[in-house]
């Protein structure tokens, strides 16, 4: 099938089966938009950094019930912060979150609405500005994880190793998101990775890329990416 198909089969299958993660969800309508609210996406982008979903949840809620907004974070004591974040690790992230809060509010309360603005913040790299700025700002970035490498190795079937393939993967990936609904698009691929093209024993049945697979017609897409041994 034609790459400009892609995005679609996989918002199709988002709209179907996407994961009801509890930052994708709006209490009242957060940031006067119809869109996730920023603050929300920011605070699960940082938590999901270095941990899985599924540790992630209950931290996220903790600290929404909490928290609700970026002014309340950053009037919060570090000390409080620090204490809520107890568990999650890599402590470095949350002392980050709170001077990012600290100055997010400081500076009128609004998260930059672009990739170069929000990378400026603390705590703030590559990978969660263009998460932030397609989840929270509808923008066309490409959110390249590891979840991401693996579906764009399968998808093209890479025989490139994939420490040497990332330049590739990232502009296959900027070639395959689409104008309309970018931040969905991004999180269509995450849960793609994440319950459909998973590491071992993909479930390319239930997938709504196999017609447009690579990796399903070498008959073993496990192999893909393709790693250097060490
Ligand atoms: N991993 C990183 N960001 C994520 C998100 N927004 N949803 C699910 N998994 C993620």
């Amino acid at each position: 099938s034609e790459d400009g198909d892609v995005a679609s089969r996989l918002l199709a299958w988002y709209d179907a089966h996407h994961r009801d993660l509890p930052w994708r969800i709006t209490p009242r309508a957060a940031a006067g938009g119809a869109r996730a609210d920023p603050y929300r996406i920011w605070l699960s982008e940082v938590m999901l950094q270095q941990t899985t979903v599924e540790a992630v949840k209950s931290y996220f809620g903790a600290f929404v019930e909490k928290w609700p907004d970026v002014e309340a974070l950053a009037a919060a004591p570090t000390e409080d912060v620090m204490k809520a974040w107890a568990g999650l690790g890599y402590y470095s992230r949350a002392r980050n979150l709170k001077a990012c809060a600290d100055l997010v509010a400081s500076q009128g309360g609004r998260f930059p609405d672009n990739e170069t603005g929000l990378r400026e913040l603390p705590g703030i790299g590559a990978y969660t500005a263009a998460a932030i700025a397609a989840i929270a700002f509808d923008r066309p970035a490409a959110v390249v994880d590891g979840n991401v490498e693996r579906v764009i190795s399968r998808l093209y079937s890479i025989a490139t190793p994939l420490s040497e393939a990332k330049p590739e993967i990232r502009a296959l990936v900027e070639g395959l998101v689409p104008q309309a609904r970018p931040g969905d698009f991004a999180q269509a691929m995450m849960d793609l990775g994440a319950t459909i093209c998973t590491p071992k024993r993909p479930r390319c049945m239930l997938c709504p890329l196999r017609e447009d697979c690579s990796a399903i017609l070498s008959g073993d897409p496990e192999r893909f990416p393709v790693r250097l041994p060490k």
